[in-house]
């Protein structure tokens, strides 16, 4: 993927403005005025709005794609007929998720496009695809303007549709003749969005129902280091056909998984079952493992040289003590005596701790997931013997199996507690490896520190 480069203005602490918390589809379409988009979007964010911006065939030639991918950290949409990496169809995501869209500067051919509902673009084909309020900022040549046809447009996008359009301005034009077509002032642009808007109810602050992030550029900080991470869930057989399994999609772990190779490591994913598509690439080596043996069998054979391990997976806590070796008749009723299965992660938290002072120890990351109460948390991060446990409760809405998003909790063996709110799995990725990436260079500063003082003492 090309690199992203950030945008250098953007203020963090900005106060929340009047569209805190909505997204706003900026549609740019071929005009000379096009640049003016750039600041439109930035005035859009510093009213706190989350924007993407949509755009026609003919804008790319004014303005890159990247300029507005780096200002909003959404990729452009600019092809109708592609689809989001996730196979979800572009326009009509932000079509159902934007609180308005505004097409600024609006050209004379996107007009009457618009007037016809030919959906031949990404601009027009999500303002026809969605109820949200549509505000239109035209900017073209004066006589183009003024042409019939031209207003008989304007005309019906504002009257039988029900769009907001903000007028152009008089005064000097690109062409040099002077005019009624220059675009409107953003300020006035940004004034028309809020109020189109009004009161209206957020229409979708879940960022997984919102389009796609670009990935942060990231720093390789864990460039040479074998990461191991676990996804998905475990099953235990009953019988030749049958399991017990849970309902952990794996999209956790391989979040964790993608965070990790972003940030340059060699990673080994062991995936049980995962309903999500897995990682791929040469930095990455994926291993199935059906049951829960087969899981920690897998993980033990991986740590052998890793310097992280991240046990995301779900794994069964109980197995069937007897499998039956053909497929059980329903006549017989059933009765399943159940067995504990292996702690995984406890018992490589024992090995860990049994190591020789001066080896080098693997940084563990455990998860807990927990329903109604997080207080046994803490004894798990001791019992388990880990130096990060996150955790979370799988019955919040947002949270846990299955969904795109993730509020965890994240205990530190030194003491420290974090409740990270509602975000996105790979977000919550990359708190967790900024925690291991300062970890890990805190220890190999202290390994360092230690040889020097035994050279001295030699
Ligand atoms: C240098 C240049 C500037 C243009 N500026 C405008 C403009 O400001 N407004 C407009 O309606 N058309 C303008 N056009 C014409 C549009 O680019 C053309 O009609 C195009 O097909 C619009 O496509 P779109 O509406 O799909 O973006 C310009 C063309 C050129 C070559």
């Amino acid at each position: 993927m090309t690199a992203i480069p950030t945008d250098p203005t953007a203020n963090p602490a900005a106060e929340p403005g009047r569209l805190a918390g909505r997204l706003i589809a900026v549609g740019v379409t071929g005009s000379i005025a096009a640049y003016k988009a750039a600041d439109l979007v930035r005035r859009l964010r510093d009213e706190g709005a989350d924007v993407v911006v949509l755009m026609t065939s003919s804008a790319i030639r004014f303005v890159g794609e990247m300029t507005f991918a780096a200002l909003t950290r959404h990729p452009v949409e600019s092809d109708v007929g592609g689809l989001l990496p996730d196979q979800r169809i572009g326009h009509i995501v932000v079509a159902d998720s934007a609180d308005a869209i505004v097409v600024a500067p609006a050209t004379a051919h996107w007009l009457a496009a618009m007037a016809a509902g030919l959906s031949g673009d990404s601009v027009t084909a999500t303002c026809l695809a969605t109820t949200a309020p549509v505000i239109v900022a035209p900017a073209m040549d004066g006589d183009m303007y003024a042409h019939p046809a031209t207003q008989a447009n304007r005309t019906r996008l504002r009257d039988d549709f029900g769009y907001t359009i903000v007028e152009p301005d008089a005064g000097p034009l690109a062409s040099g003749q002077s005019g009624r077509g220059r675009l409107a002032e953003t300020g006035e642009i940004v004034d028309a969005v809020v109020a189109a808007i009004g009161a209206s109810p957020i229409r979708a602050s879940d960022p997984a129902a919102r389009p796609p992030l670009v990935d942060e550029p990231r720093e390789a900080d864990l460039e040479g280091r074998h990461v191991v991470v676990s996804a998905g869930g475990t099953a235990e057989p009953i019988d030749p056909v049958r399991f017990i399994t849970n309902r952990s999609s794996g999209r956790m772990g391989v979040a964790l998984a993608d965070a990790a190779l972003a940030r340059g490591a060699r990673v080994t994913l062991v995936a049980g079952h995962v309903s999500v598509p897995l990682p791929q690439g040469p930095a990455v080596q994926v291993v199935h493992a059906a049951r829960t043996s087969d899981l920690g069998e897998a993980v033990r054979a991986a740590m052998r040289d890793a310097d992280v391990l991240v046990m995301a997976a779900a794994v069964a806590d109980f197995r069937p003590r007897a499998i039956a070796d053909r497929k059980l008749n329903r006549d017989a009723g059933l009765t399943l005596e159940l067995e504990p299965t292996e702690d995984i992660l406890a018992a490589i938290g024992a090995d860990v701790a049994a190591l020789p002072s001066g080896a080098r120890r693997p940084y563990l990351v455990g998860f807990a997931a927990e329903t109604g109460s997080l207080d046994r948390a803490a004894d798990k991060l001791r019992r388990k013997g880990v130096d990060l446990l996150v955790a979370n409760d799988v019955a919040e809405e947002g949270s846990g199996f299955g969904t795109d998003t993730n509020h965890v909790w994240i205990l530190s063996a030194d003491g420290d507690q974090v409740d990270l709110p509602l975000r996105s799995k790979r977000a919550v990725a990359d708190e967790i490896f900024d925690r291991v990436v300062r970890a890990l260079d805190d220890r190999d500063v202290a390994a360092q520190t230690d040889r020097v003082t035994q050279e001295k003492q030699a």
